[in-house]
């Protein structure tokens, strides 16, 4: 059996320690304070509760599960402790940014990867019995890639490899799903009120309308699920609403617009293409 050390059981560090316990001999165990590890190591139902990384024992893989900022100052730290073997496999959990901050590890030898869950750890009791089938995003050293392949299934994760260099866009990708489906849902909402409509039914308006087309979205896929005035080519509908929205509305609307008009592609007539990009220009 493989052994594991945890460097920072917060809300990943210890549900990834939990869900890897019954495959993975989770060896040391290192928050910020001997009590902090003590906690975790209560949670997770193993491994040996650590002050430093001095005490730490030797182990196959090392997660470093701190916060992104900590992460490239604990990799000096860590090989200045002696703890990391040539051969070990070093990975942290960040979704921004690539293996290469823990290069440092490889002049002890180190294999250094990230593993990316694309999964909110928000509470790791409830994550624990939830995390199964997430995608987990795999970059760096191909040695350590495989090995964490192995290491994401036995947590119930399914593993995918990115490009070299391509951890910028993944997760410029995440974020515009997540976060901009917030910010659209808002403008959405603000904008049916601005028809008079009450806030809770503005709410479901928007809420029903998304869900439905998220679903069309993952059956038919993106250009297949397109619906509405763009992809009709009508413009004069267009026209309308870009007259009645706000400032930053209108340049989002303007942006998505040509973007739409983009997916939609010979769907549009040329001539209707080049009225809608003068519409959003
Ligand atoms: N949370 C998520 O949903 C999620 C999802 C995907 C990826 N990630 C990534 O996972 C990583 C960890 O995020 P998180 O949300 O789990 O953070 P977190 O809950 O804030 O946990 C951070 C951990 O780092 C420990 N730590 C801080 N300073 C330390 C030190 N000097 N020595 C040892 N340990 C130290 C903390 O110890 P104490 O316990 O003593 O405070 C804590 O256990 C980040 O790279 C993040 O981007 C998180």
């Amino acid at each position: 059996m493989l052994t594991l050390n945890i460097i920072g059981p917060g809300r990943l560090g210890k549900s990834i320690a939990r869900l890897a316990a019954p495959n993975y001999q989770i060896a040391g165990v290192c928050a910020s304070s001997l009590a902090s590890s003590r906690e975790a190591v209560a949670f997770i139902g193993a491994g040996q509760a650590c002050a430093t990384f001095a005490d730490l024992p030797s182990a196959d893989l090392f997660l470093l599960a701190v916060p992104d900022a900590m992460i490239a100052g604990m990799a000096i730290e860590l090989v200045a402790s002696g703890v990391v073997q040539a051969g070990n496999v070093v990975f942290h959990a960040s979704g921004a940014s690539e293996a290469t901050l823990l290069l440092p590890l490889k002049a002890a030898g180190a294999y250094i990867a990230s593993l990316h869950p694309a999964f909110s750890f928000a509470d790791p009791a409830r994550a624990v019995s939830t995390f199964a089938g997430t995608l987990c995003a795999l970059e760096g050293d191909i040695e350590a890639c495989d090995t964490l392949h192995d290491f994401a299934l036995a947590l119930g994760g399914v593993p995918f490899t990115l490009a070299k260099g391509g951890k910028a866009a993944y997760h410029a990708s995440l974020t515009m799903a997540a976060n901009f489906l917030v910010t659209l849902a808002d403008l959405s909402i603000k904008t049916a009120q601005q028809a008079g409509i009450s806030d809770e039914i503005a709410q479901s308006l928007v809420m029903n309308l998304m869900q439905q087309t998220l679903e069309n979205i993952k059956v038919l896929g993106p250009a297949a699920a397109l619906t509405g005035p763009i992809v009709r080519g009508d413009q004069s509908t267009v026209d309308k609403h870009l007259r009645v929205l706000n400032n930053t509305t209108r340049r989002c609307y303007q942006s998505l617009g040509q973007a739409t008009v983009n997916l939609a592609g010979d769907q549009l007539s040329e001539a209707q293409q080049l009225a809608f990009t003068q519409l959003f220009s």
